[in-house]
């Protein structure tokens, strides 16, 4: 649904060049909701100003919905005829609402309907059903400083939506509100995902917007994207960074005889009890040094940092077991041995095992 490849843009202030786009090639498929997540100054607000040819790419191209944007005339505000055809069918929802504090909740709504030239009845009408949408039916005679931030956000949401867009962009949606009105604004995007159809890029810098609704995600740093792929694909990444930051796990070898694994649940195999089956098929004792476990996009997804009595080749039938199971499991090597200080997942050795 959206797809760039080689995506640079290079911006120029007072004659230095900053890169903050370096060959961006990213792919997300219809009705998927895509979050980028990245550090400050990683490049992702201007990645979404690309996508809507609100910034022009320096390099490379920007294809929605089968229409290559890159190819038509204009940027921004001086967008030629094709361009703002093809940009009404994508919303845009900003960190911090941007609505127009002089117009009411409904009139912010018909804004972009008045753009396209949509009669009165018409525009009145379909802001109704929108602000039905979104559950502020009440709210249409109010001025956006009558509102509270996630009510803000609601009617920053439907407007996004008049265009009857295929594709909404966040920048930051939910940056601005607390944990709860960030729940509810997160549960509103994924409803209107699965009613509508729509497709979702979002980005965000918490990873916890990343477990709650995204069905993949890619990560960016210093104008690039290093990981990206399905949760589940990730977490199948030996070495993931997003996975290890999805699910953190830790903790180390009580002895210097022992297997550490890292084994990763999703599917069928996260509700089923293979770790008994296992103690009680090989007979050996199982240690539980670390877990992690959530849902995320209605599955449950785990990882456990299990450990195992003897060193790795004496123990390559139960890895085997599990794998069996459908789980993945890695071998974690602690090159600190006994007694090592915690250290966070990426900072040991994560062997990929040939033994299969
Ligand atoms: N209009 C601009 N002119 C010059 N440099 C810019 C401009 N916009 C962004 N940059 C630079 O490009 C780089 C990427 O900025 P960008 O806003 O895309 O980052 P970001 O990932 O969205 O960061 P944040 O999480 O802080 O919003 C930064 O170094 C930034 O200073
Ligand atoms: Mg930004």
């Amino acid at each position: 649904m959206i797809t760039t490849s080689g995506l640079t843009k290079v911006y120029e202030s007072r004659g230095r060049q900053v890169t903050a786009l370096d060959g961006v090639d990213l792919h997300v498929r219809e009705g998927e909701v895509f979050g980028v997540i990245g550090q400050s100054g990683a490049g992702k607000s201007s990645l979404i100003r690309c996508v809507n040819l609100l910034e022009r790419p320096t390099s490379g191209t920007v294809t929605v919905d089968g229409v290559d944007l890159t190819a038509l005339a204009g940027k921004g505000r001086r967008a030629g005829k094709d361009l703002r055809r093809a940009r009404s069918r994508i919303g845009m929802v900003f960190q911090h609402f941007n609505l127009l504090s002089s117009r009411t909740v409904q009139d912010n709504i018909e804004l972009p309907l008045e753009i396209l030239g949509v009669s009165g009845a018409e525009r009145a009408r379909r802001a109704l059903e929108l602000l039905d949408l979104v559950g502020l039916a009440d709210k249409a005679k109010s001025y956006p400083g009558q509102l509270s931030g996630g009510q803000k956000q609601r009617v920053g949401i439907a407007r996004a939506l008049a265009g009857e867009p295929k594709v909404l962009l966040s920048d930051e949606a939910t940056s601005a509100l607390d944990p709860e009105t960030t729940r509810s604004i997160l549960q509103l995007l994924r409803d209107l995902n699965r009613q509508l159809g729509l497709t979702v890029l979002l980005i965000t810098h918490e990873m916890d917007v990343v477990k709650t609704i995204c069905d993949s995600a890619a990560l960016m740093q210093k104008g690039r994207i290093v990981e990206s792929g399905t949760v589940a694909e990730l977490l199948a990444t030996p070495g993931s960074q997003l996975a290890a930051e999805l699910f953190p796990v830790s903790g180390h070898a009580t002895g210097a005889d022992r297997t550490v694994v890292d084994v990763t649940f999703h599917g069928e195999a996260a509700t089923q009890p293979v770790i008994s089956q296992l103690s009680r098929t090989y007979n050996i004792d199982i240690s539980i040094l670390g877990a992690a476990m959530d849902t995320v996009g209605g599955k449950q997804i785990g990882r456990m940092r299990i450990e195992l009595p003897g060193r790795y080749e004496e123990n390559v039938v139960p890895i085997g077991f599990l794998r069996e199971q459908g789980l993945q499991v890695e071998s974690v090597e602690d090159p600190h041995g006994e007694g090592a200080p915690a250290l966070p997942l990426q900072q040991h050795v994560l062997v990929k095992e040939s033994a299969k």
